[in-house]
């Protein structure tokens, strides 16, 4: 199997399998305890059914829309996610040419491989910042202070992970970052000798963006679940948020909003977007799916601040039907992190090129010209769903 086998998300998991050692594989395909969340954010889709309209003319469709004051040429963007490096040699610069290549936003993590100053010297494409507030709270205005400098186009804070959800998986396959050889862990990277070679050869496993903020940039003890827990602050609240927001004064959004209350705040505290989140299910397990909660919060503030759906996006017509429900735009993590592991940038363009497709054609066969005609009128919910 190899990148022109990969027709959809299924099939750029298989091919990351094969290409990744099984702990660094199992970082990204795994969730929260029993993993519930993690598939309810995929199934959630299926609570509901497009309704077409025919022959409307659809002889040229426009999907761009704008998202955080930015343009992109279709309605789905990249998450941040962590520590690109582990995946393919090349990090985040990979992923980041990729996204601009196909006109879409990257999002890059507190907890990146490459730095923000590279990305930003990378890519003239749009830009989101990821935060984390660190319990030293130095780190968050030096951070901002870097992102204006370094060319960003927004910010994002995530709020859902003040402490780091339990990911079983790990513990089974013995992941560590910087990955570590481990009784448990030594045949696969046995398995994946290109990859080892890659890893030992390719540069240095740091966080570039915190390396030389904390001592623990460079070696985190067992795990980024051990980093988490020491270093992110639970004392977390509205008035950091609301400090982040002013002191970045661009468009931000709050990633991992779930409920009507919270969006309300967003609203309240300045924030231009929330995205909708449960960190891809790998926070608190039970939680509902993001596109389960999306028609109550687009109803409560929708014409207040944009709403961006993260979470569960495997197909064109997931994105379809989040913007039908009224979202703005739609963000990935696991797809794009699958295809870089399986093929790096080639592969990050490879499945945008076939999302985008996928969304292109789906407009077509559902008769709407431009994304603003996706309306409730196009989808019907299932009564006796389960
Ligand atoms: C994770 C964090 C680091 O989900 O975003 O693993």
């Amino acid at each position: 199997m190899n990148l022109k086998d990969c027709h959809n998300f299924d099939d750029y998991r298989k091919l990351a399998k094969k290409k990744l050692p099984s702990p660094i594989f199992h970082y990204i395909d795994g969730g929260a305890d029993d993993e519930v969340t993690l598939k309810r954010n995929t199934e959630s889709f299926n609570s509901c059914d497009l309704v077409p309209n025919v022959l409307s003319d659809v002889s040229s469709v426009d999907l761009s829309t704008t998202v955080l004051g930015q343009k992109i040429d279709f309605p789905l963007f990249l998450s941040a996610t962590a520590m690109h490096r582990l995946y393919h040699h090349h990090g985040e610069r990979a992923t980041a040419m990729a996204a601009e290549k196909m006109g879409t936003m990257f999002g890059t993590s507190t907890m990146a491989t490459t730095s923000l100053e590279d990305i930003g010297k990378l890519t003239n494409g749009p830009k989101l910042f990821q935060i984390y507030i660190h319990k030293d709270r130095g780190l968050t205005d030096n951070l901002i202070e870097r992102c204006k400098h370094a060319g960003f186009n927004s910010v994002c804070l995530t709020v859902d992970t003040v402490v780091a959800g339990n990911r079983e998986r790990d513990h089974r396959t013995g992941f560590s970052t910087p990955p570590r050889l481990t009784l448990s862990s030594l045949l696969s990277f046995a398995l994946h000798p290109r990859w080892s070679l890659n890893y030992l050869f390719g540069g240095k496993f740091r966080l570039e963006n915190i390396i030389h903020m904390t001592d623990k940039g460079s070696s985190i003890d067992k795990s980024v679940i051990d980093y988490i827990n020491e270093q992110f602050d639970p004392s977390m609240n509205w008035k950091d948020a609301e400090y982040c927001v002013k002191k970045w004064g661009g468009p931000f959004a709050l990633k991992g909003v779930m409920s009507v209350d919270d969006a309300k705040k967003a609203i309240d505290i300045g924030c231009s977007a929330i995205m909708i989140s449960n960190h891809g299910g790998r926070q608190l397990d039970g939680s509902r799916a993001p596109f389960d909660q999306l028609s109550e919060i687009v109803d409560a503030v929708g014409d207040k601040i944009e709403v961006i759906l993260d979470g569960g996006i495997r197909r064109g017509t997931h994105v379809l039907k989040a913007l039908a429900l009224g979202a703005k735009a739609c963000s990935f993590g696991k797809g794009y992190l699958f295809a870089l592991g399986a093929a790096g940038q080639k592969g990050v363009e490879s499945i945008l090129q076939k999302m985008k497709a996928e969304i292109n054609r789906d407009m077509i066969l559902m008769g709407c010209k431009s994304v603003k005609e996706l309306n409730r009128s196009k989808i019907v919910f299932r009564k006796n769903y389960k």
